[in-house]
């Protein structure tokens, strides 16, 4: 439940999941959909970095730069009314320097306007979370498989290290994130960190015991090219619809139907 005025913040996040409600989040990168899902009562729409390879075309999120966040953040909080707007911190904010840190999720927060950031690490970059929310900034901490690292771990793997995953949670935790989103893990650990933590979990390919779930939205909306995760369920299939609208057109176009009367002056 959103706050009296509608808007859902990390109070509303953190009584979501003392009720026992689910969160709902999905990423969005620019204004159309974010109006799309904020209407659609979608709790929180996360501008993740993925937009380097769902819309940039990269192969991995690590080309995507500060800049761009903003760029994408600020379309996506004009975007929304109701829903909290969280933005990524790109690689390798959050691994360089505390003060770097700080000063890049201060500047995603001043010039985008959104409610929080997010950071990908847990135990290794809790001083960095520490200094942000000391500063004012919420931040989510990005826990188990983490793409900005997808160099380091050999691919995009199934994350089963338990001691870690435990550690990474409860260190972002105590250094103040108001929530820990979790990404492929096998769904008991997942269940463990969920039960630990006093603060929400969100779940990507981390099973359904997770106080919340997110995907990227072109993957579940089939509005996507290439590898698509097993943990995807696509809920719509846009690419097809609109190939088949593009066709349309073209042959509309050259068979002289388009434009008709009623598209002329
Ligand atoms: O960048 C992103 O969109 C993400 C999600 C996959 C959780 O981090």
């Amino acid at each position: 439940m959103p706050e009296s005025d509608g808007t859902v913040t990390v109070r509303t996040l953190a009584a979501m999941k003392k009720r026992g409600e689910r969160i709902t989040m999905l990423t969005a990168y620019d204004f159309p959909t974010a109006q799309l899902l904020d209407r659609a009562g979608i709790d929180c729409l996360l501008v993740g970095d993925s937009l380097g390879m769902v819309v940039q075309g990269h192969k991995t999120t690590v080309p995507v730069t500060l800049e761009q966040m903003i760029y994408h953040g600020e379309m996506v909080v004009r975007g929304s009314q109701r829903s909290m707007v969280i933005v990524d911190l790109p690689f390798p904010v959050g691994q360089v320097s505390v003060p770097h840190t700080l000063e890049s999720a201060a500047r995603i927060m001043k010039e985008t306007q959104c409610h929080a950031v997010k950071m990908e690490g847990g135990h290794q970059q809790s001083d960095a979370i520490r200094a942000m929310v000391d500063a004012g900034i919420p931040t989510i901490a990005h826990i188990g498989l983490r793409p900005q690292s997808v160099h380091a771990l050999g691919g995009y793997r199934v994350q089963k290290d338990a001691d870690r995953l435990m550690r990474d949670a409860l260190a972002a935790q105590g250094a103040g994130a108001f929530a820990v989103l979790i990404e492929c893990v096998p769904a008991e650990l997942a269940r463990e960190v969920t039960e630990k933590l006093s603060v929400p979990t969100i779940g990507i390919g981390a099973g359904a015991a997770c106080d919340g779930q997110v995907l990227v939205t072109n993957d579940m909306l089939g509005w996507n090219s290439g590898y698509i995760p097993k943990f995807v369920r696509q809920f719509a299939d846009l690419k097809t619809m609109a190939a088949d609208a593009v066709v349309t057109y073209r042959d509309r176009v050259r068979d002289g139907n388009f434009p008709g009367p009623k598209e002329t002056f």
